[in-house]
């Protein structure tokens, strides 16, 4: 049988760090609540003229890196993001051609904050049915250009930055398996109305920024994650005890704290950036397992799981052996 398994992982955040205390003069909050809502002190941003692509490219050869690959071994090359560069061509193919990658399949996925985790879903399915052997997955964004910097309610919780993994075939595993779900039903409640098809009017009227209903979003949030967690072991037949590490998405400490609650993890075993780099979208569950892969924390042979949730809405989960 025929495995998909992580054998190198790599992060990047733009230089540029943006403070509770640098919000607190630009719209009215507080330090405080932020921390005590949230969890999240700073935020990295992208400075004008730094693109998705760019904290995409920085990650990714840090991946190739880890992994032992040089970009020509990469048969496959997906891209989650909500913030591409252009319309088209996709990041991913924006990506391949800064890696000198030719001629291999490239593709964006777009599930918003669950990007990273269908991307990694799809790639196991490449992989496992002998479709690509050597695949870079990357979740990159730069949610900074969709935030309205004056809506107190949306603008303190968001950041840039891009995580990116190598994911090759292996006897081993490797990836066990992939929970993906969407309802749209859930659209008013998280968007950016304005778009290409509903044309630039609706950008140029403020549309082309975030919304959010963030009570109800953090209410659906917590059962959603909840019910991902009793599917996702049910599914392999395992204890949550089994589980050595969650690394989930990182949108809120009270959401990840309800979820490590429901799977009795201990805080040491939750891997948490959502402090130092907000909720970064796509880019945070790579982001996450990077930090935990180079400081140490995570072992090869452990058992990782990871879960996302976001507009659309989407949510989702991988499990696997790292
Ligand atoms: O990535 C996936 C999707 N996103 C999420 O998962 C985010 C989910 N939602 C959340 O994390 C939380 O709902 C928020 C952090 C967005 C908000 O926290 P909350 O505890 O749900 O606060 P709230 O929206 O119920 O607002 C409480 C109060 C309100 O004032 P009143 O009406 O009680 O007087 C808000 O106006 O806090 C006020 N408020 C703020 N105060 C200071 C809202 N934003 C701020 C702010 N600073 N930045």
């Amino acid at each position: 049988m025929t495995y998909a398994r992580i054998t190198g992982t790599g992060g990047h955040l733009p230089d540029k760090v943006l403070t509770n205390h640098d919000l607190e003069r630009m719209v009215d909050t507080s330090d405080d609540w932020i921390r005590e809502r949230t969890g999240i002190s700073k935020r990295h941003i992208a400075v004008d003229g730094e693109t998705t692509c760019d904290l995409a490219e920085q990650a990714s050869r840090r991946a190739l890196e880890a992994a032992g690959r040089t970009a020509d071994e990469i048969d496959l090359v997906i891209v989650a993001t909500t913030t591409p560069d252009q319309i088209f061509p996709s990041t991913a193919c924006l990506l391949q051609q800064r890696l000198g990658i030719h001629g291999c399949a490239a593709f964006d996925i777009q599930a918003v904050c669950t990007g990273f985790v269908y991307a990694l879903g799809v790639a196991d399915k490449f992989v496992r049915t002998g479709s690509a052997s050597c695949v870079l997955v990357v979740g990159a964004e730069t949610l900074s250009r969709i935030v309205d910097w004056t809506d107190r309610s949306t603008c303190v919780l968001f950041g840039d930055g891009a995580g990116a993994v190598v994911l090759e075939a292996s006897e081993e595993p490797g990836i066990i398996s992939a929970h993906l779900h969407a309802d749209g039903d859930y659209e008013s409640l998280l968007r950016v109305p304005g778009g290409v098809s509903k044309g630039y009017d609706l950008v140029q009227e403020g549309g082309a920024y975030m919304e959010m209903k963030g009570n109800e979003v953090f209410k659906m949030a917590v059962t959603t994650l909840g019910r991902i967690v009793d599917e996702t072991l049910e599914a392999n037949g395992l204890e949550k005890s089994d589980i050595d590490w969650l690394i989930p998405h990182q949108a809120n400490i009270r959401i990840i704290n309800a979820t490590a609650r429901k799977l009795r993890m201990s805080t040491e075993r939750v891997v948490v950036t959502v402090g130092e780099h907000g909720n970064t979208s796509a880019a945070s569950v790579p982001l996450a397992l990077d930090q935990a892969v180079r400081d140490g924390r995570v072992k090869r042979g452990e058992t990782i799981l990871m879960e996302a949730f976001g507009g659309g809405f989407t949510w989702g989960s991988v499990l696997l052996k790292y």
